[in-house]
């Protein structure tokens, strides 16, 4: 046989030749936008660490979900910034919460976006942590309580999918079983089912003014070593009832998904997180990397590694690239 007889290099030849054999796909419908909404008429408050991602009242969100909808991108995930916080994180099941007022506006305003919520309470504490602290800890079947209020309240006013953060033990059982009980038993869960304690969501707490004022999140989000505990939580949080599971942060974690995709049959979400996002950000405006490259190959790596859904701040830019 003359040397060599494969040639891998022919398939890579020309673009149309690597178009036809490429083996990972992105499409705007896989992604889904966070976008924070705050109090307030025309505000449009830029992130500093998260260029091109903003704080926005009502008004400003319906407009910023209104363009997301229209580059295609497949939903929109929304995080709150209460007029107030206290020990009990009421704004984050007030039926008149920022998030329920804000996903009121958008049903009415585009009946066809898909509307997903972030159930968690740190946004709402005063102290900053996911639940009610109780002797410097947080209290996990108290806390559970909370978090299937909020649930139930994002589905009445009108979510589509409803997706805790919060790591508490159990909260997928407890919101299924409100949900349920309130005749909501069609809306899916979205579970952050293994999320660690990552350095990478700094410049989302300054987004989400959610930073907790003593301690950290390691006492329940989980250790980043870990990869066989990430399999029991997915397999908990599916056995309790989770119809698609979230493993967060993404790039860092891409084994995880890897292996999740290899053993578990539900629809896998990832979530590029703030840090993800910033990082990429930063390099390309020192000229350090391409931004659009690193971006589209960044969201390819994830859905390579068998993301199904990717959660990302660059769902309108890659849309627009995807064209
Ligand atoms: C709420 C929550 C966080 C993120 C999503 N939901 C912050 C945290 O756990 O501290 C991070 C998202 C990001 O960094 O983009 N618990």
């Amino acid at each position: 046989m003359p040397f060599p007889a494969q040639r891998p290099r022919r398939l890579r030849r020309t673009e149309s030749i690597r178009r036809l054999v490429r083996e990972t796909r992105l499409h705007p419908s896989r992604f889904i936008l966070p976008l924070f909404v705050c109090p307030g008429e025309g505000v449009r408050r830029e992130i500093s660490a998260m260029p091109g991602n903003y704080q926005l009242s009502i008004d400003e969100l319906v407009k910023e979900c209104a363009g997301a909808h229209a580059l295609g991108v497949g939903g929109v995930i929304l995080f709150g910034l209460p007029e107030s916080k206290d020990e009990q994180a009421s704004g984050a099941y007030d039926d008149n919460g920022i998030v329920q007022r804000a996903i009121r506006a958008l049903r009415r305003e585009i009946p066809q976006l898909l509307i997903v919520t972030d159930v968690c309470n740190c946004e709402y504490t005063s102290h900053g942590h996911c639940g009610l602290v109780k002797d410097n800890d947080v209290d996990n079947d108290a806390t559970l309580q909370w978090l299937a209020k909020s649930a139930l309240s994002h589905a009445k006013a009108g979510a589509d999918i409803v997706a805790p953060s919060d790591m508490m033990d159990g909260r997928v059982a407890a919101i299924r079983q409100t949900l349920d009980a309130n005749h909501f038993e069609h809306i899916p869960i979205l579970s952050y089912a293994a999320k660690y304690a990552s350095s990478f969501y700094g410049p989302f707490r300054e987004a989400a003014e959610s930073a907790p004022q003593f301690g950290d999140r390691r006492g329940y989000q989980m250790d980043p070593a870990n990869a066989r505990e990430a399999m029991r939580e997915i397999e908990l949080d599916l056995a309790e009832g989770a119809d698609m599971i979230m493993v967060k942060p993404a790039m860092p974690y891409l084994d995880i998904i890897c292996e999740a995709r290899r053993r578990f049959d539900a629809p896998i979400a990832a979530y590029q997180v703030s840090g993800e996002f910033s990082m990429i950000m930063a390099a390309a405006r020192n000229g350090w990397i391409e931004q659009d490259r690193a971006m589209m190959e960044s969201l390819t790596s994830i859905a390579r590694a068998g993301a199904d859904v990717i959660l990302t701040y660059f769902a309108k830019a890659a849309a627009r690239l995807l064209g």
